[in-house]
């Protein structure tokens, strides 16, 4: 049996006859619970989880998950039980957070936009800290705070302008970007502090952005956050708590090297050896590589100039292709039968049925395998922002989800854990008159 060379980007094992996760057939998932469904190997999370754990050992570091990567109940309640506690930006991922048992108070509250209803919902939670991101969002805190005679525990966010070296849409640590207060900012705040009564400043956080592939642009930001935090503890705050954000790469490709850990963590211990607590809040790194979306291949059409695969997963499903031109692998699976199956020395381009031409997952791509309509085809590295993002665009139905739920030898079991939708959920909240009621 040969294991799926793409490791470790997956659990996936191939065989002359199949394809399988954890032991599990993905064809046979396929035709039981139809396509477009995602599928989450539990094995591979908890194989995430450890690898922080390790990396970490001996720093005081609290892992909180940003739940925005992808949010499902099941996946939240599997974090709960190992310990992880949350990343939330809105009054939405709380109630999932608090309804999947996730450890409030050890988490926290980021983004540039909560409202009044949220601060107060977080504060009746008592989660750790907000990282707060702008000087009106302090006063609203501090506001909410004092009518509920609590006081909030305040991170201030920290933009470094570093530039994350990433994709532009997922870099946050620039001082072009919307996130964060920059130094001389975070000095004027601390300056006044003392008057907002309802406010105690305990923490610093950053976050400069998302598959962050090399320590590098971590170390610069750290650097600048360690000045920030000896000029604050030369002014008396007391800063021994730090947030680090998340970040860390995942290989979306074959070979792709892994995030240096080790490197990260060694940078984390000589800056900050002397802070009582650590915060980071990885998302894809947990999640990403743990995710397989399953299509099925409608029709193979060739036009003069290209061939397309036409599948049945489109970008309201998976928009990361559409929106930051990511890379996937894909895996083709035959399992079609009869003739036509065209392989042929041009590649595919893979594309949905939405009505955009910017509803394509690759262009060009070559397959080992043969294909036809009525295949399979697997996207791997689904499992971080696939489902969190997916909407129903086209009036289609958001898919399915899939749990692989590992036993104490290796071999899963499959469980569904979300519906596909149904014509009913496409007018949930739409006020439908009466008589047009059927
Ligand atoms: N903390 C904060 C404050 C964040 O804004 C984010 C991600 C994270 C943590 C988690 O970052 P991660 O460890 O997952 O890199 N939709 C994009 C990614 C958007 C990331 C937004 N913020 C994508 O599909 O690549």
């Amino acid at each position: 049996m040969k294991t799926f060379p793409f490791r470790p980007l997956t659990n996936l094992v191939m065989t002359p006859a199949n394809l399988t996760c954890d032991g599990v057939d993905l064809a046979d998932l396929a035709s039981r619970h139809r396509t477009p469904l995602y599928v989450y190997s539990s094995a591979h999370i908890e194989k995430q989880i450890k690898e922080l754990r390790r990396a970490f050992k001996g720093l005081p570091v609290t892992i909180c998950y940003a739940l925005k990567a992808n949010t499902n109940f099941t996946l939240l309640n599997f974090l709960a039980k190992h310990d992880v506690a949350a990343d939330l930006v809105s009054g939405g991922e709380l109630w999932r957070a608090k309804n999947a048992q996730m450890n409030l108070k050890q988490s926290v509250f980021s983004g540039v936009g909560k409202t009044a209803d949220e601060i107060a919902l977080a504060l009746k939670s008592q989660i750790k800290f907000f990282n707060v991101e702008s000087k009106s969002e302090l006063e609203l805190i501090n506001r909410v705070a004092s009518k509920l005679k609590v006081t909030a525990q305040i991170s201030l966010r920290f933009n470094p302008d570093v530039d994350a070296k990433t994709h532009p849409y997922i870099s946050t640590g620039l001082h072009e970007n919307k996130f964060g207060l920059d130094k001389a900012e975070i000095l004027t705040i601390a300056s006044t502090f003392g008057a907002l009564k309802s406010c105690s400043l305990r923490a610093l956080s950053v976050h400069i952005g998302s598959q962050i592939q090399t320590v590098g642009p971590f170390r610069d930001s750290f650097i600048k956050l360690r000045e920030l935090r000896n000029l604050l503890l030369a002014q008396g705050f007391k800063i021994d708590s730090l947030d680090l954000g998340g970040g860390f790469s995942i290989p979306y490709r074959q070979n792709e090297k892994s995030f240096d850990l080790d490197k990260y963590a060694k940078t984390v211990k000589a800056l900050f050896s002397d802070v009582k607590e650590l915060t980071i809040e990885p998302g894809r790194f947990l999640v990403g590589n743990s995710g397989i979306l399953l299509s099925r291949v409608l029709h193979v059409k060739k036009t003069r100039k290209k061939k397309f695969l036409i599948v049945d997963a489109g970008m309201n499903d998976l928009v990361r292709p559409a929106l930051y031109q990511s890379y996937h692998e894909i895996i083709t699976i035959p399992c079609a039968s009869g003739p036509n199956h065209l392989k042929g020395s041009t590649g595919f381009d893979v594309v949905g049925p939405v009505c955009e031409s910017s509803d394509s997952f690759t262009k060009n791509r070559k397959f080992s395998k043969a294909t036809t309509a009525g295949d399979l085809i697997a996207i791997l590295s689904a499992g971080a922002y696939g489902m969190s993002m997916a909407n129903q665009y086209n009036s289609r139905f958001k898919p399915a989800e899939i749990w692989l739920e590992s036993n104490a030898r290796g071999k899963a079991k499959a469980r569904l854990i979300r519906h596909r939708d149904s014509y009913r959920d496409l007018v949930t909240n739409e006020v439908l008159k009466k008589e047009s009621r059927k």
